[in-house]
């Protein structure tokens, strides 16, 4: 079926975080999509309630099938039933591989700029936060290995966070990147947490590669972590899953689990979560084919109107990183004349000091909506002119 992303659907005063305010203010910052989710899903819904009855439930063979098929036939990554571990968010494994890869004042490290849960996580967890700033050459973010390395060395690195594909710069490490850093990571024997949230949400010409399938001999300190929420736009739902191979660390993962019972999800996230991988492919083919046009619009809109703000343009995902450093000193000036002309970027400050002076553009709306929005970011920053 053919979907229309074009449906403006008004999301104010129905709880949603991202259109908070009740004015007239466009809403394009925090990371989920305007679109209505793919009519399979709303199906599965529909088909829960009227069966009527919402019981204890738990993940069916249906549902292991269906992760397994999708990782395996769009990444390689072979996994099998006990490899699957399912939790109520990422933010929450992260928090789960802090118990698992460290103690009380270990080194974690992490990139700046990162998604702001990493850094707040391991700094409210006691554990020490170590940053290695990305560095950047021809529009793009860059691991620096260099760097990195001597860190660990430096401060007895524990567990690195990574983030693949990576928000807020929107990369998407590539097979040489990964493999060099699994190879200093195993040189000094440090864990690796790989969020991949963002994964199905590679955009054309780029290739997501699956942390864990690259750590063969080296499971037993590797994990990855994804979700079906973000590609399929269901965060209300909440649900997601730890992938892992060595036997002694599922183990532990599973154990530290039912200490707090946090490993079973709601119905509806196992269904939503199955109907996704199993029927949603074409929904969010068409998604993305929507997104990669509105991206394409807002490079030639900067470009044509702010030809100052620098684009990142990101590899994966709808979320473009913009250095607005050409155009004021003062992160806080931007935003609050962005406030003024009602329109609402995530502030880059949040994402770590690398996020100094850029903001954070979500493009997943309807072009209408976006093309309000980028005028109104032209007038914010012609005021700042
Ligand atoms: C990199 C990354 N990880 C995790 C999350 C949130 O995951 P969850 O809602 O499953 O905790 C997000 C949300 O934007 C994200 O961008």
């Amino acid at each position: 079926m053919l979907y229309n992303f074009d449906e403006i659907i008004d999301r104010r005063h129905t709880g949603s975080l991202k259109w908070h305010y009740t004015d007239d203010t466009i809403a394009l910052w925090v990371a989920d999509m305007d679109f209505r989710a793919a009519q399979p899903i709303l199906n599965t819904i529909e088909r829960v309630l009227h069966h009527g009855v919402l019981g204890y439930t738990k993940p069916t063979e249906a549902l292991h099938e269906a992760v397994i098929n999708w990782h395996g036939s769009r990444y390689g990554l072979a996994l099998d039933k006990q490899h699957i571990l399912f939790s109520h968010g990422v933010i929450p494994s992260l928090a789960l591989m802090l118990r698992i890869f460290t103690e009380v004042g270990d080194a974690v490290l992490v990139n700046d700029p990162i998604y702001t849960p990493f850094m707040t996580k391991v700094r409210d967890n006691g554990r020490r936060l170590i940053l290695s700033p990305l560095t950047e050459a021809k529009g793009r973010y860059h691991l620096d290995l260099v760097d990195i390395e001597a860190k660990i060395v430096e401060h007895d690195v524990k567990l690195y966070l990574l983030c693949n594909p990576h928000n807020p710069g929107g990369r998407v490490w590539t097979a040489d990147e990964l493999e060099a850093l699994l190879m200093i990571c195993k040189k000094h024997d440090v864990a690796i947490m790989s969020d991949e949230i963002h994964q199905d949400l590679t955009l054309s010409g780029h290739n997501f590669i699956p942390f864990l399938s690259l750590a063969t001999g080296y499971e037993h300190k590797v994990v990855s972590i994804t979700s079906m929420t973000k590609a399929f736009n269901v965060a209300g739902i909440k649900g997601s899953m730890i992938f892992a191979k060595d036997e002694v660390l599922i183990q532990k993962i599973s154990q530290q689990q039912r200490l707090s019972d946090e490993h079973d999800l709601n119905l509806f996230a196992y269904e939503v979560m199955a109907s996704a991988y199993e029927q949603g492919g074409e929904w969010l083919a068409q998604a993305l084919t929507y997104i990669e046009a509105n991206i394409d619009l807002v490079c030639d809109f900067l470009e044509q109107h702010l030809p100052n703000i620098k684009v990142m343009r990101p590899e994966a995902s709808y979320l473009i990183w913009l250095d607005c450093s050409a155009y004021g000193q003062d992160n806080q000036m931007f935003y609050d004349q962005l406030r003024e002309a009602k329109v609402e970027l995530s502030a880059g400050i949040q994402y770590g000091d690398e996020g100094h002076l850029k903001m954070r553009l979500n493009v997943a709306c309807p072009k209408a909506v976006l093309m309000e929005g980028l005028n109104r970011i032209y007038l914010a920053f012609s005021e700042v002119i």
